[in-house]
Parts: C-alpha cells; structure tokens; sequence
C-alpha cells in the first residue's frame, strides 16, 4: 500500500458523518480493516472546464474526507477565486498549487488519497488542457479505472477523443465516462443518451473492457456519492458506489521477473548489494537468476530494505539484493529469471505520444530513458500518425515531407538504440514495457512511448516475416493430387462472416451435415469454441480480432492443404482481415460469405442474451452495438436469413462450392484465381436459389 495507514487516519476528521469511515474507537480494528481493503488507483481526464477539481472536491467532501482548517481555507479561498459564485467551490479543494488557482487552471499530476469502508483510492488528477497531455501520460500509467469527464453542453470533444485514445494506449482498461454539468442541459436524459451514443463510436476501436456511463452534476453533488434527486431516470450506481464495486483486472504482473538494477551499494568490503525496485514478478532468496545483459547466473542469497529481511518481495518493493557469486552488475542491468527473459533489442516499435513543444522529424536524436537506463537513441521511422478524431491511421507525412511529429501527436514510430535496452511489449509489463524520449540540450521529456510487440501487430502479423530465424519451409512429398484421388475433394473453406445471432453457426452445422451427407470431409470452426481453446488468450479489441481471425485462417489453410473443407463461423468484423484471411488461404479456394441478417433481427434474436448486455455497457466492444462490423464488399455470396431457413442457406453455399468437388475447367480455376474471389452471387430465398456452373453435381442440391 503506497499510503501509510497512519495518514489515512488522520485524514478523517473527527466528525466524520456515517458517508465516511468514522475513526473506530478501537483504533487497532480500525487499521486493520484499512489494511485488509483493497486499492483502486484512478485517472480522472477531463478537459479545462468540464469540471473534473470540483468532481474529485465533490468525491473528498462527500465522503467527508477533508482536514477541517483545510475546509476552513477552502471556505475562505471560494470568495476570492471560486467560479460557482456560491461560498463553497469545491474544485478549490483539489486545485492545490497557489500559480494554478489565480490561473483558473490545473496545471500538473496531483495525487489524492481516500478511502471508504470498502476501498482505498489514489485519485491522479491529471490537467485537462491541451498542452498538458503530457502530465498525463507520464502520471497515469499506473491506474487501474480512468473516469473521463465530460461537459453535458459541449458532448465529446477533440479532447475527449484524444484522452480516451491516450488512456488506451496506456493500457487502462476500465472507464467510467462522467457526463457532468447536467444541471446546465436541465437534466435531460435525450442529452446523456446522445452523449452515450456518441461515445460508444470513439471506443469501438478502444481497448476497454468495460465501460460505465454516469450522469452528474458534480457541483450540486447529483450521482457523485448520493443520487441527488434530479435524476429519477437514472437507475444506475452513483461514481462513488460504483468505484467501490467495480471489479477490476489488475495488471500488476507477477510472473515475469524484472529487476532493474539501480545501484551498486557497497557500504565496506564484506557488503555488496544492488538496490533498485522490482518491476514486476515475485523476487525470493534462493531464487536462480540470470544478470541481463552479460547472462551471467547466481543465486540471491538475501533481499534487504530498511525494516529487516524479507524472504521475497514483489513490486513496486525498493530492496537491495545480495547474490552468491561475485558478478558484475551495474545501474542499468538487470536481474531476471534464466527462463524468462526480456528481449534485448537495438530497435523498437512503440506507440510515441509526442509531448514537446517543438517538432522533430525523423533523424533525429534522443536519449532514452527506459528503467533506471538512459541510452541514446534515433527517431528512425515513423509509420503513421493516429487521427484522434477518426481514430484512423493518417500517413507519416504529407506527399514529399520527411515525416515529423508535433506537439499532442500520437504515432506508431521505429527507434533505434545505440546500445540495447531489455524490453517487454508494455501491455505484458507497463515498466519494461515503457520509456521517455529526452531532448539532448534542455533535459526536457519530450515524448511518452510504449512499446508494442511487433509479433502482434495488424497487418503485419500475416504478411510480415517469421519472428524464428534460421527455419525453413519442409515441403511434403505428398502432392495435392494424391490427396485429391484418395478424398475425391478438393480442399477449400467457406468464410461465414455476420454480426452475433446472424445465424453463421447454423448455417455452419448444416452445411456440414450436407457436405457429410455428400460424402465430403469437412469440419466446422466456430468463433465461441475456438475461443475455448486455440484462441482462449484472445478478447474482442480490435488486434485480439485481427489475431483471432489470422490464426483460423492459417489453421483453414492447414486443413485445406490435407484436403478437408472447412466451415468457419467468424464475425470478423473487419475487412483488412478477411482479405489477410483470403491471403493465407489463397484466394481459389476461400468462398465469403455474408450471413447478412440486420442488426435489429440479429438484437431481437438475442439467443445468449448478449446484445442486452452490451447495450447497458456490462460488454464492451460489442459488434453492431459498441464495436464497427464492416460489411463485405463483394462476397462468393449474401445470406440474407430473415427470408431463407437455415437449411436453404446452407444449400445455397453448398451449390456455389460445386467447383470444388467437380474439379474446376482450367479456365474458371484461373480466373478465380486472378480475380482473387469468385463471382459474386446472391441468395435471397428459396426462389432465387443461385446455380452456378456445376452446381448439380453437388450431389445434395
Ligand atoms: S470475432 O470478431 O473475433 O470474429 P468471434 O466470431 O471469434 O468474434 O466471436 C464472437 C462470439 O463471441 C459472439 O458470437 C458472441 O457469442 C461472443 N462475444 C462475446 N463478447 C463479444 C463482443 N464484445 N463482441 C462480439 N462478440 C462477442
């Protein structure tokens, strides 16, 4: 816990009211029960105005959590500075430097402690104006839940984009979006659920897990921590009752040992040990551990801090640690263990936020500070720029300019390094995983980056070379034709693509039935089984769908090479990777098709309920609702099964896969294969069933 229990007590007034923890009287009970609560850390992002001092105000008076003379001052200070021409301000509570309160602005990260019965929170206050990204970026990185801010009257700003954008990247997962100032757009609920709509457009291409929308009035203290009386619409939990339920995944990573060393402590000659703090993973005396980068192994022998020995620590504990063997090892290096490794690396891909004033182009030199190293190091390349709007990639550069990055920029960039750094992908560790960029003349931090694992990218997972060098292809001394003559098929797959409820499954289990029936080998892949196994590490953000699809794609391409067809159930919501699918599986052989049903018929279907979690935001990222589904554009063939049966539908794709069991004419094999699909075609009922040449010899028509 980063606050001792001591500070918590004292921060409780003595006539603390039951909102807040009354000072128990068995003060021993007491600090117990706040040492056994858990922690939530918390960004709060809003833009200058939106209100987000007053709210945390809000949060610390409410909750009664405020030194009685600091109230006093605050009382005092509302006359001269407050903006809510009442006597009490309560953004004064939280605008804590002098400079900012005359400006009117918050102007750097501030920490704030409280707590309930049930959680201890550290609130980071981060400054909302646009200059002020930089704060943060390099304040937030620890939270766990962001709550953004936003004006009832302004709606979703640049700012609100580029803070959500942000708190992605920084790999918070959990968002309460604070729809605030509903006093001044007279409670309406049609203004919350605009809001709400628009907002659901920004994260789709967001990695949250959940998102929670709250309308408030922070000032009159409506939904902060009691509901106020203005909002009877509103059936949902207050900001504060949910920050003390919400469930929330910790990315604290335990696993992966890093420790990086910060200096050499040698108090006399009998005493060597190297002080630093545990980035992540779990430390024990007797653990084997290898010194990165010489890769020297030892054993530690003893883990010392200041209250005494510990048998093991664990982040973010700042220990010194002694070892059995005599191995140099300086500020910089690392200890970890022998089979878990950091990537050392003299180049790296990371998401850059650009935080200087003045732009730099690529070329361009830094230094690097990443753990307790600083190395120099080059701006290489910069593959693209975010539109935070869009949230659409934009080109490096405009035509013929090198490219550059300036000030709130947000880009995928290359770096490379004069000596290598030991890296992890920062959404694996979010301390090895991240570094700042310094200018070499003023010191000033420039650039906030976070490193992305270049095996895991869109795009370039499929068409991109193998991470493995020195392997090679083994070809198969059995040819396709054999395995034709033994099956009496060709292999081949049938894309199902279709938002959640379209029916793909069915289609999927019939068509196999027929094909079987044909006495065709095929199976079926669906989405919500593969999911329990190859895929299980994979969620619903837009790389983990990238992912999900490209691995069943080269798992069709496997089963297509050894003559089996196969049936996928996918959504894929995206374009980019059914046409990465197609690549892998090659373009002759893979048939798309729409499960076309629209939203409305797939959203009253509902058959496992999902559409109406995703609508009160329990699901995030839910296709159709919260996340794009982008239609085909010119598939083998369209569904459309609010007018065909399950059973029609199947027989419709069985038909247009005719060629593949009948052995296509040379011709037609080859102009499906230039074209990359074959012709498009359209099933819309049984009467228009399509006949494509062949079709007939299915055998099951
Ligand atoms: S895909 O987008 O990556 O192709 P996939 O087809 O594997 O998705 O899985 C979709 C199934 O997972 C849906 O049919 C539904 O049952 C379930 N599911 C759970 N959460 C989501 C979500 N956020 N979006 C879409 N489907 C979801």
């Amino acid at each position: 816990m980063t606050t001792s229990q001591d500070q918590l007590a004292s921060r409780l007034p003595a006539d603390a009211p039951p909102a807040a923890d009354a000072v128990a009287a068995d003060i021993d009970a007491y600090l117990r029960e706040h040492e056994e609560k858990d922690l939530l850390r918390l960004l709060t992002c809003g833009s200058v105005d939106d209100g987000k001092s007053t709210l945390i105000g809000r949060l610390l008076y409410d909750t009664r959590l405020v030194y009685e003379d600091q109230l006093a001052a605050v009382r005092r200070d509302s006359l001269v500075h407050g903006t809510t021409g009442t006597d009490f301000d309560p953004a004064l509570l939280t605008d804590g430097l002098k400079a900012e309160r005359e400006q009117g602005i918050t102007i750097d990260v501030a920490y704030r402690y409280f707590s309930t019965r049930r959680r201890t929170f550290i609130v980071a206050d981060t400054p909302g104006h646009e200059q002020y990204t930089r704060n943060m970026a390099t304040g937030a990185s620890n939270c766990d839940l962001a709550v953004v801010l936003i004006d009832a009257r302004h709606g979703i700003t640049v700012q609100t984009r580029r803070h959500s954008f942000i708190v992605s990247l920084l790999g918070i997962r959990h968002v309460v979006v604070a729809v605030n100032k509903m006093d001044l757009v007279g409670w309406s609920q049609e203004v919350f659920e605009r809001i709400r709509a628009e907002y659901h457009d920004v994260i789709a291409r967001l990695d949250f897990s959940d998102v929670h929308f709250i309308p408030m009035s922070a000032l009159q203290g409506d939904n902060v921590v009691e509901p106020g009386t203005h909002l009877p619409w509103y059936q949902g939990p207050t900001l504060l009752h949910h920050l003390e339920n919400v469930t929330v995944i910790t990315d604290r990573n335990l696993i992966d040992l890093r420790f990086p060393v910060q200096m050499v402590v040698r108090p006399n000659l009998d005493f060597r040990g190297f002080a630093g703090t545990v980035a992540s993973g779990v430390l024990r005396v007797g653990d084997e551990v290898m010194a990165l980068p010489s890769r020297r192994l030892s054993r530690v022998t003893g883990i010392v801090t200041f209250d005494g020995p510990l048998d093991h620590a664990f982040p973010p504990q700042a220990v010194t640690v002694t070892l059995a063997d005599e191995i140099d090892l300086s500020r910089g290096d690392m200890l970890v263990h022998p089979n878990n490794t950091p990537r050392l690396e003299t180049e790296v891909e990371a998401m850059l936020v650009w935080l200087g004033d003045a732009p730099a182009s690529v070329g361009a030199a830094f230094l690097v500070k990443h753990t307790t190293q600083v190395v120099p190091g080059v701006l290489a390349e910069v593959r693209y720029r975010v539109d935070v709007n869009t949230m659409r990639r934009l080109p490096a550069a405009p035509d013929g300019e090198l490219p550059s990055l300036g000030l709130n920029d947000i880009a995928r960039i290359q770096l490379r390094l004069h000596r290598p750094l030991m890296v992890d992908p920062y959404d694996r560790n979010r301390q090895t995983g991240a570094f700042i960029l310094i200018d070499r003349v003023t010191q000033a931090t420039v650039a906030a980056g976070m490193i992305v694992d270049r095996r895991v990218t869109r795009g370039a997972r499929a068409a991109g070379a193998p991470v493995s060098q020195h392997i090679r292809r083994e070809e198969s001394l059995v040819s396709a034709a054999e395995r034709e003559a033994l099956l009496g098929q060709r292999g081949g797959t049938v894309w199902l693509t279709g938002l959640s409820g379209s029916g793909k499954s069915t289609v999927a289990r019939e068509l196999e039935r027929r094909l079987m029936a044909a006495g065709h080998l095929c199976t079926v892949l669906d989405g919500d089984t593969i999911r329990h196994g190859l895929n299980r590490d994979l969620g619903f953000s837009a790389a983990d769908r990238t992912e999900n699809i490209r691995r069943i794609a080269e798992v069709s391409r496997l089963f297509n090479d050894a003559g089996l067809i196969v049936i996928t159930a996918f959504i894929s919501p995206y374009r980019e990777d059914r046409a990465q699918a197609r690549d892998i599986v090659g373009a002759e052989r893979f048939f798309e098709v729409h499960v076309n049903t629209p939203l409305e018929v797939c959203e009253a279907r509902d058959p496992k309920g999902l559409y109406q979690k995703a609508r009160t935001g329990a699901i995030a990222q839910f296709t159709g609702i919260s996340a794009p589904y982008e239609a085909p554009e010119a598939p083998a063939l369209v569904l459309d099964t609010t007018r065909l049966s399950p059973a029609d539908g199947a027989a419709a794709v069985q038909a247009v896969l005719a060629g593949l069991f009948q052995g296509l004419s040379e011709s037609q094999e080859e102009g499906a294969a230039e074209s990359g699909r074959v012709a498009p075609t359209s099933a819309t009922g049984p009467g228009r069933r399509p006949a494509p040449a062949g079709a007939a010899g299915t055998g099951a028509a």
